[in-house]
């Protein structure tokens, strides 16, 4: 028996695709976790639908493989552009989908698909703030607590069911990026947590 399958209680390691659009962070953050040999998942592919995000760089200085999809190549045809996407992922032979930071509506001809396997992290406390501009909202609102969700995908936005919610504080003198970046530190920490459990077949879409 090697050292990893002692540390993993012999059970293979789940193959994970992360899916992004932009920076990356929360995609850095679960690669990180990843590098420890008793994480139960195994991050295999990033695909990115621009061209231009910063994480793709990322995951490949780490190693690992990347796929771009350009939406824009697909025109109005979401079907298409998530058959490519399809594609991709079984040829990895992929197991798990983790959105991060992923700008793209999935059709529930994809999202059924994956049902139960395919995570979303969203910097509110859903039900609150689904969409965009989540920070700018929650301080309009005047909330005392903000923080971030993640959760599992159902075809209806935002609204699938939470795997691990944290919370932050909102202070008085905060600025939307200053809350952000208060959420994002915690986001940091949530993703790895919840890709743990889901990973581990403790927690289920319900
Ligand atoms: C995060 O705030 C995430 O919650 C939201 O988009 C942002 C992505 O940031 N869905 P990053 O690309 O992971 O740095």
């Amino acid at each position: 028996m090697n050292a990893q399958a002692i540390l993993t209680g012999n059970r293979p390691r789940k193959r994970v695709a992360i899916l992004i659009s932009g920076r990356g962070s929360n995609m850095a953050a679960l690669i990180e976790a990843a590098k420890d040999e008793s994480y139960p998942a195994d991050i295999v592919l990033v695909m990115s639908n621009r061209p231009d995000a910063a994480g793709l760089l990322t995951a490949s200085a780490a190693g690992i493989a990347t796929v771009l999809i350009d939406h824009m190549v697909f025109g109005r045809d979401r079907e298409a552009f998530e058959r490519a996407i399809q594609a991709a992922l079984e040829a990895h032979r992929i197991e798990i989908v983790c959105l991060a930071g992923f700008m793209r509506l999935l059709t529930p001809w994809f999202v059924n698909r994956w049902s139960g396997r395919l995570l979303n992290i969203h910097p509110a406390l859903l039900p609150a703030f689904k969409g965009l501009h989540t920070h700018e909202r929650a301080l309009a609102a005047g909330v005392k607590t903000h923080g971030a969700t993640v959760h599992f995908v159902a075809p209806e936005m935002d609204s699938g069911s939470t795997i691990i919610q944290a919370q932050v504080p909102v202070m008085p003198d905060d600025l939307p990026e200053t809350l952000a970046a208060r959420v994002l530190e915690v986001e940091h920490k949530i993703y790895p947590q919840a890709l743990r459990l889901v990973a581990e077949g403790r927690v289920g879409a319900a």
